[in-house]
């Protein structure tokens, strides 16, 4: 008999609904919302808002986009944590009255466990045990998974994630949100000629905020001399500050991957989307003797594909929910 899975991810500003069957992914839709360009960050109550526009026509989408129909669904999964408790709450409780209603079990996933699982829908797939460098807008984290059951955070930032260092960087730039993507854009053009400071962490954990200041003062003092230094500058710029974070980023994964003696080592999360730090991955594993994993674009960023594909090796374990299950917005593995 084949597993269905219907997966619902609502934890930021994605809502997003996938359909698995048997480990393979047959639908995959996201509604990423526009609302918050206009406001340099997500706003909580407009994301909640938004999802619960969104929730049911993205959900109907993934079915009718997977040809199954509801009664053909052996559970159905939801983002728990980490996120934010407003868009969380409406894929938590979308998910209870969905399973409530067809008399199926429900499955809590971890979003950054998920993250991770996204290595696992194509080929190729990683070997445990492997080092998982996760990097999104919310988090930072050098993962140590043992087992689809045994992760282990080896290493994290101690404030800003790298995503929100990019995007905060990219605000005091005049970008609009998300910069992230935009800066990845102009660094392809420039040369990272500007040197700024890498703050040096005990053990595997990260800092950013140093650097975000560092930015603040340096565009503070150039622009007093220059009050086109940004608009003249902007490529270099945003390839020194992709610079400075990319080899924040890989001294402790380099790190850490000795320490562990591992020589698999994968990036998940948005940030994994990054150009340089695909490219820079590919270019240490080549000179460390690596394998390395890197996924594809479109489940690099949120989405629900992830969550389902977690959402199938927590199945195939019975792993269910009880409808007192309620979200976890600092959830941790
Ligand atoms: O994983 P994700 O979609 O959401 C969270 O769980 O946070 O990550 C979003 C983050 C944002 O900070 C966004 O700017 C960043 O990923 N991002 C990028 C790129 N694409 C997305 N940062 C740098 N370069 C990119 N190409
Ligand atoms: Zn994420």
């Amino acid at each position: 008999m084949s597993v269905t899975l219907l997966a619902i991810e609502s934890s930021c500003d994605e809502t997003s609904a996938a359909v698995i069957q048997d480990g393979k992914i047959l639908a995959n839709i996201i509604a990423t919302q526009q609302v918050h360009e206009a406001y340099g960050g997500v706003v909580p109550e407009l994301a909640s808002r938004e999802h619960q526009k969104n929730i049911i026509p993205v959900v109907q989408q993934a079915l009718l986009r997977a040809n199954i129909t509801k009664s053909a669904l052996n559970a159905v999964a939801f983002t728990k944590g980490p996120g934010l408790l407003g868009p969380l709450l409406v894929g938590v409780s979308f998910a209870k009255s969905f399973a409530l209603a067809l008399d199926i079990p429900l499955i809590e996933v971890n979003h950054m466990e998920a993250h991770i699982m996204a290595h696992f829908i194509d080929e190729p797939r990683p070997q445990f045990p492997f080092i998982c460098l996760t990097i999104s807008g919310g988090h930072t984290q050098i993962v140590y998974v043992k087992s689809v059951s045994e992760l282990e955070i080896i290493g994290e930032t101690i404030d800003d994630a790298v995503g929100e260092a990019f995007d905060k960087s990219a605000k005091l730039l005049g970008l609009p949100y998300p910069g992230g993507p935009l800066v990845d854009k102009y660094a392809q053009a420039g040369k990272a000629v500007f040197p700024f400071p890498k703050v040096e962490m005990p053990e595997y954990n990260y800092s950013f905020s140093g650097l975000k200041t560092a930015i603040l003062y340096f565009l503070q003092n150039n622009l007093q001399k220059d009050p086109d230094f940004v608009k003249n500058n902007l490529n270099d710029i945003c390839a020194s500050i992709q610079l400075a974070l990319t080899d924040t980023l890989f001294t402790k994964l380099i790190k850490a991957a000795k320490a562990k003696n591992c020589h698999q080592i994968a990036i998940a999360g948005g940030v994994s989307a990054n150009s340089a730090i695909r490219a820079r991955l590919a270019e240490e594993g080549k000179k460390r003797n690596w394998e390395v994993f890197i996924p594809d674009f479109q489940y690099c960023t949120d989405n629900a594909a992830m969550i389902a594909m977690a959402a199938h090796f927590k199945y195939l374990a019975s792993d269910f929910s009880t409808q007192e299950v309620s979200p976890d917005p600092r959830m941790r593995f």
